[in-house]
């Protein structure tokens, strides 16, 4: 089944076209690389599918539903999220309250516990620290975190 159609979308900050009729599928299970210098519009294309920016044109479904122009906390419903590049923790919380972020709108609330438990055991550095400010971590400690908010 596709799990992803973007047909022909055109993203414009102001007078800056950044995505012009850009096109793809991706069927369940598949990876996708899109690659491209910088500047190409990368991100723009994935915030313009998780609903950060709305496309000017075109069209994006997620398993068969039309979800253009949805807002970002729908699309995450549906099971469409974004892992940041860089850091983006939130450096006042501790490392589970930024674990627990992402959560919050989860229906199996009994499974996220369990959810947990295995991000602690493949970040074992995560576990000793879960109740440190997020913000003491290094640099190379935070995308631990990235990885791990997956
Ligand atoms: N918030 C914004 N406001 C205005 N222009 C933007 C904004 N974000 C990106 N752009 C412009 O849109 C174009 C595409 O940028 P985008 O960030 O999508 O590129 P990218 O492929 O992700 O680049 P990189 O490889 O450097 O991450 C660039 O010309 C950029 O300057
Ligand atoms: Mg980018």
């Amino acid at each position: 089944m596709t799990a992803l159609v973007v047909d022909d979308i055109t993203v414009s900050y102001g007078r800056l076209t950044a995505l012009r009729g850009v096109t793809l599928t991706v069927d369940e299970g598949e990876i996708l690389f899109v690659t491209g210098p910088n500047g190409a519009g990368k991100s723009t294309l994935l915030n313009a599918i998780a609903g950060v920016v709305p496309p000017g044109s075109g069209s994006i479904m997620i398993d068969g539903a039309r979800i253009t122009g949805a807002a970002p906390e729908d699309i995450a419903r549906r099971g469409f999220s974004l892992v940041p590049e860089g850091r983006n923790v939130f450096g006042a919380l501790t490392i589970e309250e930024n674990l627990k972020v992402g959560t919050g709108m989860r229906a199996d609330r009994k499974t996220i516990a369990g959810d947990l438990d295995r991000v602690y055991q493949e970040f074992p550095m995560l576990a000793e620290r879960r109740h440190s400010p997020a913000g003491m971590l290094s640099g190379g400690q935070q995308q631990c975190w990235s990885l791990a908010a997956r």
